[in-house]
């Protein structure tokens, strides 16, 4: 039977998933908590990592080798790119990518380095059952490229410079990451997010007003996703 990691970023963003497994066991390793659990018959580790793409990479490698993860799925909150997201929507990411990642100067495209990529797809049979669930309980789901970096990004000049660079419809600051653990590994892996903020001006008020209404939104698809998953 496959073991399925849920990671969140923020203590907010796996709380809500805390709250409804059961056979919980805390697990103290590498400076951080991971839990043990089952959630309708399944086994799953949860944990949170700390915002950004190294505490991000450390975690998921964690629960690939250390816990034997064999697929992972991301919950959390998002900036919004695209005008279409509003907050609390749920976006899929279909690829990811490191809108901080620069050495242009050397005439390399922004987002790559040499022997790396500039995107990486999730795996598509996860993103079919994300859909199918969306179906099932009449949720609406976006799908798009989401641009990670190690920024919290509240400036209208950041957000298009992302947006005309990368093509990107959300960003955040694991996702990418996540990915370049997971398509190393060879694990398969998932990342959603609900919207909190639009990565402008306001988006520092709009994000503590909103991360745990949006994280919750995010973690509860989630929860769905693990019990239909085969
Ligand atoms: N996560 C949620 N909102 C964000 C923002 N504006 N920038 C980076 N990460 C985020």
């Amino acid at each position: 039977m496959s073991k399925i990691a849920i990671m969140g970023a923020m203590r907010e963003e796996i709380e809500p998933l805390l709250a409804q497994v059961e056979n919980l066991n805390r697990v103290e390793y590498a400076d951080n908590t991971y839990y043990e659990a089952t959630y309708k018959g399944k086994e799953i580790v949860i944990a949170y990592s700390k915002i950004g793409k190294v505490f991000a990479s450390l975690t998921a490698t964690i629960l690939i080798e250390k816990f034997g993860c064999d697929k992972l799925l991301f919950s959390g909150v998002a900036g919004a790119i695209s005008p279409d997201l509003k907050i609390g929507d749920l976006i899929i990411a279909d690829s990811l990518c490191q809108h901080d990642l620069d050495i242009t100067a050397f005439g390399h495209p922004h987002g790559y380095v040499p022997e790396g990529k500039v995107s990486i797809p999730t795996d598509k049979a996860l993103r079919e059952v994300a859909k199918q669930v969306a179906k099932q309980n009449g949720l609406e789901l976006k799908e798009g490229i989401i641009a990670t970096g190690d920024q919290f990004v509240a400036s209208v000049d950041r957000k298009s410079f992302i947006s005309t660079t990368f093509n990107a419809h959300a960003l955040e600051m694991e996702g990418a990451s996540v990915a370049v653990v997971c398509d190393a590994l060879k694990v398969p892996f998932f990342i959603l997010r609900a919207i909190s903020d639009s990565a402008n001006d306001e988006a520092d008020m709009d994000f503590d007003t909103f991360l745990e209404s949006s994280a919750k939104i995010s973690a509860h698809f989630i929860l769905d996703m693990v019990e239909a998953i085969e």
